[in-house]
């Protein structure tokens, strides 16, 4: 059976190249479950942040639980052109994902960014920097898991000229929550 493959890295595309197309599936259920998260969601002080996806996504429906859990508000907006806003927020598309999730600042979060390089970003606002991206969506990220699999990724900062550096470097599953 497919899921008891040894993973190898091509079979790795092919699971993220899976999620993409679940992404353009209708799934009415789990936008019921995005509502009750949204109503949950409302705890005052926290950072607020918009996140804008398609009403389909399941991934990003989970990756909004994980900043839930970790210290944020969240607000899902479904969009239909999603691509326009990204280039909009001049997020360059080797650097996009499925979700954009916008701060009041107006900082971007693309993608499935674990939620405590978010705090660390808003604590630091570094210069020329517009926000972070985990191009892609890689297996074991924060929505993304599916069971022990782990992908290393990068967590990239995004400059205001385009360019893109290196913020830092997922190496294990646990990093992300630590
Ligand atoms: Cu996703
Ligand atoms: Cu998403």
């Amino acid at each position: 059976m497919f899921f008891t493959l040894t993973i190898g890295k091509r079979l790795l595309v092919v699971f993220i190249a899976l999620f993409l197309t679940a992404c353009s599936e209708e799934n009415t259920e789990i936008e019921l479950a995005q509502n009750t998260i949204q109503e949950s969601g409302q705890k005052s002080g926290y950072p607020v942040l918009e996140v804008y996806k398609s009403s389909t996504c399941h991934c990003c429906g989970k990756w909004m639980e994980h900043l839930e859990e970790h210290g944020f508000q969240t607000t899902g907006q479904n969009i239909n052109h999603l691509s326009a806003l990204k280039s909009e927020k001049n997020i360059q598309p080797q650097y996009q994902s499925c979700h954009t999730a916008v701060s009041k600042e107006g900082y971007v979060f693309e993608g499935h960014i674990p939620a405590k390089y978010i705090q660390q970003f808003l604590q630091e606002k570094p210069d020329g920097a517009i926000g972070l991206a985990v191009p892609a969506m890689p297996l074991g990220s924060p929505g993304m898991e599916m069971g022990d699999d782990f992908d290393p990724y990068d967590i990239l900062l995004l400059k205001a000229d385009g360019s893109a550096e290196v913020y830092a470097r997922i190496n294990t599953r646990e990093e992300q929550y630590q």
